[in-house]
C-alpha cells in the first residue's frame, strides 16, 4: 500500500499581519503552509514562527509594492499560490467630513496600494495559476461616519471586479467583505461601537471563514453574521 501524500504546502502572501485578521490568518496557516507577512512596523515580536516578514507601509504605495516583492524574490519562492491583500485603515468622520490628510492616508493604504502590490505580484501569482484575495468589507455599500473609507472599500469592489475578467484563467481574482469584527480597528478609527460590538465576529472566526472563501475562489464574497452560522455547519474546507 502507498503512503498517504503529505498536503502541498503552498506560498502565501499575507498583508497588514501584524494586528486583527490578518494575524489571526497568519496563525491559523502557518503550520501548514509558508508565509510572507507584511505590516507597516520595523518588526513584530507576536509573529508566527518559521514566517517571513517584511516592513512595508501601505501610504507609500509604490515603495511598499517594491519593498514586497523585493522580500518574495529574497524568499526564493518561484511562484505565489495566494496573495491576501488585507493592510486596511480608516477614520470616524463625525459630519460626514474627512479631513484632507485622513483622506490621502485611508485611499493610499486601502486603494493605490492595493492596486500596486496587485500589478507588481501578478507575474509570480501567475506562475502558480494562484489567487488573489482582496480584503474589502461590507461598508462599500456605505457607512454612515466612513465616508472616504466607504469609498476606498467600494472601489476595491470594482478593482476585483475589473482584474478578475482581464486575468482569468491566469490569476484567480476575488473580494471578500468582512462585517464587523472585534479587532483593534475600531479604537484605531477613533470609534466606539459600543454594545454593539458583543455582536462583533472574533478574528479566528473571520480567519477561518476567509480561508474557506479563497480555497473555493468565489467572488464577491461576504463573510458576515449570515455566513458565520453557515460557516459553522458546513464541513471545514482549507487550503
Ligand atoms: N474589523 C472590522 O470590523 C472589519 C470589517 C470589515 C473589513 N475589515 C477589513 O479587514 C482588514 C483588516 O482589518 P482589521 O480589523 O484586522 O484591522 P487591524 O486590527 O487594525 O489590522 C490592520 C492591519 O493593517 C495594517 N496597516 C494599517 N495601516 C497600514 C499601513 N499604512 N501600511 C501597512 N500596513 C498597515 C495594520 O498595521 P498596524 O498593526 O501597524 O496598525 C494591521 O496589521 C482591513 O482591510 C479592514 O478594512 C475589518
Amino acid at each position: 500500500m502507498s503512503a498517504a501524500t503529505p498536503p502541498v504546502r503552498k506560498c502565501i502572501l499575507i498583508t497588514g499581519a501584524t494586528d486583527g485578521i490578518g494575524l489571526a490568518l497568519a496563525n491559523r496557516l502557518a503550520p501548514r503552509h509558508h508565509l510572507l507577512l507584511t505590516g507597516r512596523r520595523g518588526t513584530h515580536p507576536a509573529l508566527p514562527q518559521g514566517t517571513h516578514y517584511v516592513s512595508a507601509d501601505q501610504a507609500d504605495p509604490t515603495g511598499a509594492a517594491r519593498a514586497v516583492t523585493n522580500a518574495l524574490e529574497q524568499t526564493g519562492w518561484a511562484a505565489l499560490d495566494l496573495a491576501v491583500l488585507n493592510a486596511g485603515t480608516g477614520f470616524e468622520a463625525s459630519d460626514g467630513l474627512d479631513a484632507a490628510d485622513r483622506i490621502r492616508q485611508t485611499l493610499d493604504v486601502n486603494l493605490s496600494a492595493t492596486i500596486a502590490l496587485a500589478h507588481g505580484l501578478f507575474p509570480c501569482l501567475a506562475a502558480a495559476n494562484g489567487t488573489l484575495t482582496l480584503v474589502g468589507s461590507v461598508a462599500h455599500k456605505g457607512a454612515a461616519r466612513f465616508p472616504a473609507y466607504a469609498a476606498s472599500k467600494a472601489a476595491l469592489h470594482g478593482l476585483a471586479r475589473a482584474l478578475r475578467s482581464e486575468w482569468r484563467g491566469r490569476v484567480t481574482v476575488q473580494v471578500i467583505h468582512p462585517g464587523p469584527v472585534a479587532t483593534a480597528m475600531h479604537a484605531k478609527a477613533g470609534h466606539d461601537p459600543g454594545r454593539l460590538s458583543r455582536l462583533f465576529i472574533a478574528p479566528d472566526a473571520m480567519a477561518a471563514m476567509m480561508e474557506r472563501a479563497a480555497a473555493t475562489g468565489g467572488s464577491p464574497v461576504t463573510l458576515s453574521f449570515a455566513a458565520r452560522a453557515l460557516h459553522a455547519i458546513l464541513p471545514e474546507k482549507r487550503l
